[in-house]
C-alpha cells in the first residue's frame, strides 16, 4: 500500500481567496486588527450574565432560534431598539433588526442582496478593508470618494455621481462608515448626513451606514445616524457589539425596512447566530452597556494618548496624525519614500504588526506611505516599546526618522 498523501489542489474551485497563512501566535506587539482592550472586558458582569439567563431560559436552547423566531433573541433586540433611539435617533421596532454573526455577516447579507458582478458602488477612498475585499471578490467596482476631517466629501460624492450618472451607471449604494471612520477616525457632521441623504435621494441610491464604532466617541455624544435621519428610508444601518464588548463574541445587527430585510433572511443560512452569546449580552447589557462603555472609552482615550506621544518621541515630524474624536485606530502618515508595505516584513520580524495603508484604501498610491495602527489591545508599555521598535526599523530601511 503506498502512502501518498491525498491531494484536494486539483478539486479546488478557481475564483477562491487565497490560501490563508497558516496562524503563528500573535506578535509581540500587534498593532493590527479591530481587537479591544482586554483589561477593560466587562467579564465578572457576562459571567453573572450567563448565569442568569441560562437558570432562567437556558431550556430554550433546545429550539433553534430559542423562543424568537429567525431575527435573533428578542430581548437583545428590544434592548436595541431603546439603544439606537437613545444614542442614534433611530425609531425602530424589534420587527426591523437582525442579529447577525458579527456586521461581517451583516455586509454579507446587505452585498448579498444587492449586489451582482459588474455593479458599481460608492464608498471612502480610504475604507475597512474587509469592505474592500468582498467588493473585489464579488466583482463590483468600488469607487472612491476622499475624505477630508469631516469625513466623505460631499462635493466629491456629488461630482462622482454626477460623473456616474453621464456614463449611465447607477451604484448600488453609498456604503459609509460615518461615525469615527475606519481607519481615519473622523465623524460626519449632520450637515453632511444630510446633504448626502439629499444626493441619495437626487440620484436614486440608498445609503449603506456601517456604524461599528459609534459607542467610542471620547465625548459620548454622537450625531443621530443616517438612518435616523431619512425621512424616506433608503437607508440600511448595521451595528456591532465587537467594539463596545468584546469582538469574538461574533454579534452584530442590521437594521433595514422590510422589502429588504424579507431578502436578506433567506440568505442568512446558519440557521441563527450563536444563541448564547446573544443570551449574555442581552442580560449584561439592559443593565450596564451605559456604565460600562464610559470606563472602556477612558481606557481607550488613555491608550491613544500613550500611541499618540510615543509616535511623537520616537518619530518626531516623520509620524503626522489627527487626533482621532474616537475609535482604536490612527491612521499615520509616514514621509512620502516609506512605503508601508515594505515596512511591513522587517516590522514584523522585529516583532511589530501594522496594517500598512493601501489595504485600507481604494487610493493605493495615496496611501502608500500610510499605517493604520490598533491601540486598544496592546498595554500602555508595549504600545511605547512597540513604537520605538517601529521607528528603529524604519529607520534601517527608509532612512526615516532620522
Ligand atoms: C467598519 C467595520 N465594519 C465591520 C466590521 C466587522 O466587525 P464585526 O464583524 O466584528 O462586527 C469592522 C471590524 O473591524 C469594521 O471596522
Amino acid at each position: 500500500m503506498t502512502s501518498t498523501p491525498f491531494d484536494f489542489t486539483p478539486l479546488i474551485p478557481a475564483g477562491l481567496p487565497p490560501a490563508a497563512v497558516r496562524w503563528t501566535g500573535r506578535a509581540k506587539y500587534d498593532f493590527t486588527g479591530g481587537n479591544n482592550d482586554p483589561d477593560s472586558l466587562p467579564l465578572e458582569g457576562l459571567i453573572a450574565a450567563a448565569e442568569a439567563v441560562m437558570r432562567r431560559e437556558g431550556r430554550t436552547l433546545a429550539s433553534y432560534g430559542l423562543t424568537s423566531g429567525p431575527q435573533g433573541y428578542r430581548p437583545l433586540r428590544e434592548f436595541l431598539v431603546a439603544k439606537l433611539k437613545a444614542d442614534a435617533g433611530i425609531r425602530c421596532t424589534a420587527d426591523d433588526i437582525l442579529i447577525t454573526s458579527g456586521s461581517l455577516q451583516g455586509l454579507e447579507l446587505v452585498n448579498g442582496t444587492l449586489l451582482a458582478r459588474g455593479d458599481t458602488v460608492i464608498i471612502e477612498e480610504d475604507c475597512y478593508q474587509g469592505s474592500i475585499n468582498r467588493l473585489l471578490r464579488l466583482g463590483v467596482t468600488p469607487i472612491g470618494i476622499p475624505l477630508d476631517r469631516e469625513g466623505m466629501r460631499i462635493d466629491a460624492l456629488a461630482a462622482a455621481l454626477d460623473d456616474l450618472k453621464r456614463k449611465g451607471v447607477r451604484p448600488k449604494y453609498i456604503y459609509t462608515i460615518p461615525t469615527v471612520q475606519n481607519p481615519t477616525g473622523t465623524i460626519l457632521p449632520v450637515a453632511r448626513r444630510r446633504k448626502m441623504l439629499e444626493l441619495s435621494a437626487a440620484h436614486g441610491v440608498p445609503i449603506f451606514e456601517d456604524d461599528c464604532y459609534c459607542d467610542l466617541i471620547w465625548s459620548g455624544e454622537r450625531p443621530p445616524a443616517i438612518y435616523a435621519l431619512s425621512e424616506r428610508g433608503g437607508v440600511i444601518h448595521i451595528g456591532s457589539f465587537s467594539k463596545s464588548i468584546a469582538p469574538a463574541l461574533r454579534v452584530g445587527y442590521i437594521v433595514a425596512p422590510w422589502d429588504v430585510m424579507s431578502r436578506m433572511l433567506p440568505l442568512k443560512t446558519d440557521a441563527g447566530s450563536g444563541a448564547l452569546e446573544q443570551m449574555v449580552l442581552a442580560e449584561y447589557c439592559a443593565g450596564n452597556f451605559s456604565k460600562h462603555v464610559p470606563l472602556l472609552r477612558r481606557s481607550l482615550r488613555a491608550k491613544l494618548v500613550t500611541l499618540m506621544e510615543s509616535l511623537k518621541e520616537h518619530f518626531g515630524e516623520a509620524a503626522e496624525f489627527d487626533d482621532p474624536r474616537g475609535g482604536i485606530f490612527l491612521w499615520v502618515k509616514l514621509p512620502d519614500g516609506v512605503d508601508a508595505l515594505k515596512l511591513y516584513q522587517p516590522a514584523l520580524a522585529a516583532g511589530v504588526v501594522i496594517n500598512p495603508g493601501p489595504e485600507w484604501s481604494v487610493n493605493k498610491e495615496r496611501a502608500r506611505s500610510r499605517m493604520r495602527l490598533c491601540f486598544a489591545s496592546l498595554s500602555h508599555e508595549e504600545i511605547h516599546q512597540g513604537v520605538a521598535a517601529l521607528a528603529d526599523v524604519c529607520r534601517k530601511e527608509f532612512g526615516v526618522p532620522r
